[in-house]
């Protein structure tokens, strides 16, 4: 396999083609954005301790019968993974309320969601992703109500294997996004699952172990990341 041309730098990882016209090689780097971002930052290890975190949650789902775009993890920054087509569309579920839930509706930070919730917001940083629903999205054809209903049923079942798995480490999952896309034809999980998408709290003192640590200026950002990491299984070495 060889990298070759970058055919798009986000805010966080880097997207290059290779010899191989249905994979990518997504870099992952130290650039961290909060706010749309408006505050970025890069912060050191970041882009290897996410992308190991990344590779060992896709490989966990992949073994619990959930279709992800992950192949193998090239380098410390560096993964390889099938090309998506992919959907412009983001998935939430919160199973503890916090963030845009507190903001928006005013639920109180640390109520449990139950059931948990599942929310869409439009990928499109121009419009500051605004949130959306199945009718806008298939009205101006984002997904399909068919995709819409197969990413809602792979969000939850992702809910039920992370959460467990965050359980066993002593953390509490309390929300995180997806992004689908299609890989011949077919739904297919792809970005990347790592604690810059989603918020996990220590389970007995409620300590933010997630990005919240960088929106909310706390400090030890990647220290947490990798304790997060170390309680699941991961090795930063
Ligand atoms: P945001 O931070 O809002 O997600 P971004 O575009 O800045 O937006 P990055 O993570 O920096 O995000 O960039 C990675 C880009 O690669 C994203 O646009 C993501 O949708 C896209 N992407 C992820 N996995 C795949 C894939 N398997 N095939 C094609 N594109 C992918
Ligand atoms: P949310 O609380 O709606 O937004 P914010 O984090 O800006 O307060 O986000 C819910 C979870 O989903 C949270 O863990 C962050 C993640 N998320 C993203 O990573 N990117 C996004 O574009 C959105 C909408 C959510």
């Amino acid at each position: 396999m060889e990298k070759r041309q970058e055919l798009y730098a986000g805010k966080a990882k880097s997207v290059h083609a290779t010899d191989d016209p249905d994979r990518l090689v997504l870099t992952f780097r130290d650039d961290t954005s909060a706010f749309d971002g408006e505050r970025m930052e890069s912060l050191a290890r970041k882009g290897m301790v996410n992308n190991r975190f990344n590779a060992f949650i896709m490989e966990t789902l992949q073994a619990a019968g959930i279709p992800t775009h992950f192949d193998r993890r090239l380098s410390d920054t560096e993964s390889l993974v099938k090309k998506l087509e992919m959907i412009p569309v983001e998935c939430v579920v919160r199973n503890i309320a916090a963030g845009g839930l507190v903001k928006r509706l005013g639920a109180e930070e640390g109520q449990a969601l139950d059931p948990p919730t599942f929310e869409l917001f439009l990928k499109n940083d121009a419009l500051h992703d605004p949130m959306i629903n199945e009718s806008l999205a298939e009205t101006f054809g984002w997904a399909t109500p068919e995709q819409l209903a197969e990413m809602k049923a792979l969000t939850f079942r992702v809910n039920g294997v992370l959460k467990e798995l965050f359980a066993e480490g002593g953390l509490l999952l309390v929300d995180y996004k997806l992004e689908f896309g299609l890989f011949q034809g077919k739904i297919v999980l792809g970005d990347e699952f790592s604690p810059d998408g989603c918020r996990l709290w220590d389970a007995r003192t409620r300590e933010k172990l997630d990005k919240d640590r960088f929106r909310q200026g706390l400090g030890g950002v990647i220290e947490a990341y990798e304790e997060v990491g170390r309680r699941i299984g991961i090795s930063f070495d």
